[in-house]
C-alpha cells in the first residue's frame, strides 16, 4: 500500500519538475502586456492585416511591418499614421484611418512589441541552405558563391525562388520534411503530376504559383500571396517552373 503511495508521490514530483524545467521552452513568447493587446485589437479591427504582414501573416499588398517600430521609431510612425498620403508620394498609397490618439498609442505599442518578439525569433527566416548549394566552408560561412549560368532557365528559376520580389524561400524549404509556412518543395516535381488527375506537373505548378487559392495542399492555410502573376514576369514564372521541375523525389534538391 505505502509502496503505491510512494510511487505516486515520486511520479508527482517528477512531473512537477518536468513542467518547471520545460516552461521556458513551451512559452517562447512573453505574455502580451495590456497596451499591445489592445493595439492588436485595433490592428485587427482596422483591417491592417488585409494589406500588411506581421511575421509573414497577412496581406502582401504593403510592406511587412514586423520590424517597423525599430526601423522608423515612434515619432515617425505617429506622423505617418496621421497622414499616410504625405509620405512617399508617387508610390502605392495607404488610406488614412482617422485613428484616435489612444488607438495610435496602442497600435504603436503593439508594433513595438511585435518587433521585440521578432528579434528573439529571428524573423524573417533566413533561406535554408540546401546540400550541394556550394560555397560552404567548414565554419558554415559562405566564402565563395558558385558562378550562376544565367542562360540556364533552371539556374534563373533558382534565383527567382530565393530573391525579391518573390522570395518563395521565406515560406518554402527545399529540405524534405522542413515546414516553414508552406510545405517543403522537396520532391514537388514528382508530386505535382499526381495532384490533380489530367493535369500535368507543369500545369499544376503554374496554377499553384499564379492562383494559389485554387488547390490547397491539405493541412495548410490559404496564405500564399495571390499576386505572383503580377509581380513576376512570365519569363520568371517559366524559369521558376523549370527549377521546380528539377525537384524530383529521387534526386537530392540543391
Ligand atoms: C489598403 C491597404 C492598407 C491598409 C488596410 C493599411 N495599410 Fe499601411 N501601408 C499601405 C501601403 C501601400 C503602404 C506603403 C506606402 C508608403 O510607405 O507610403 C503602407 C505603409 C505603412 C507603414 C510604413 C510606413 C513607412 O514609411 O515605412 C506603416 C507603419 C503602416 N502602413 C501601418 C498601417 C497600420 C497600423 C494599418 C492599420 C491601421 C495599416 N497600415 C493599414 C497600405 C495599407
Ligand atoms: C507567405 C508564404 C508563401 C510564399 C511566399 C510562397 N508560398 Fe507557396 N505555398 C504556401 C502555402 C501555405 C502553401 C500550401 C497552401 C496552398 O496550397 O496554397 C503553398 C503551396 C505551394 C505549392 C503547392 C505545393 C504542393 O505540394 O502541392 C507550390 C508549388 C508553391 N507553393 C510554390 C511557391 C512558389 C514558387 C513561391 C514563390 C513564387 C511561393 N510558393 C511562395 C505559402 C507560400
Amino acid at each position: 500500500m505505502s509502496g503505491t503511495r510512494l510511487f505516486f508521490a515520486v511520479c508527482l514530483l517528477l512531473s512537477a519538475l518536468l513542467i518547471v524545467t520545460q516552461l521556458p521552452v513551451l512559452q517562447p513568447m512573453k505574455a502580451m502586456p495590456p497596451a499591445p493587446a489592445v493595439g492588436m485589437g485595433v490592428w485587427q479591427a482596422r483591417g491592417c492585416e488585409g494589406c500588411h504582414t506581421l511575421w509573414g501573416q497577412g496581406g502582401a499588398f504593403a510592406p511587412d511591418l514586423t520590424q517597423i517600430y525599430e526601423q522608423r521609431g515612434g515619432d515617425y510612425l505617429r506622423e505617418f499614421l496621421a497622414n499616410p498620403q504625405a509620405f512617399h508620394v508617387g508610390q502605392r498609397q495607404m488610406p488614412s484611418f482617422g485613428l484616435t490618439r489612444s488607438e495610435t498609442d496602442n497600435l504603436l505599442a503593439f508594433l513595438q512589441w511585435a518587433g521585440e518578439q521578432a528579434a528573439g525569433s529571428a524573423w524573417p527566416p533566413q533561406a535554408i541552405v540546401v546540400s550541394g548549394g556550394g560555397g560552404l566552408s567548414g565554419s558554415g560561412v559562405v566564402d565563395a558563391l558558385p558562378a550562376v549560368d544565367l542562360s540556364d532557365p533552371v539556374e534563373r528559376g533558382r534565383l527567382v525562388f530565393s530573391q525579391p520580389p518573390a522570395i518563395c524561400s521565406t515560406c518554402h524549404s527545399l529540405e524534405a520534411d522542413v515546414t516553414i509556412v508552406g510545405p517543403s518543395l522537396a520532391g514537388v516535381a514528382t508530386r505535382a503530376g499526381e495532384r490533380i488527375p489530367g493535369e500535368s506537373a507543369e500545369e499544376y505548378l503554374r496554377i499553384s504559383i499564379i492562383k494559389p487559392g485554387v488547390y490547397i495542399v491539405p493541412g495548410f492555410e490559404d496564405v500564399m500571396q495571390k499576386n505572383f502573376g503580377d509581380v513576376l514576369t512570365s519569363e520568371q514564372i517559366n524559369d521558376l517552373i523549370a527549377f521546380l521541375m528539377t525537384l524530383t523525389s529521387e534526386v537530392e534538391p540543391g
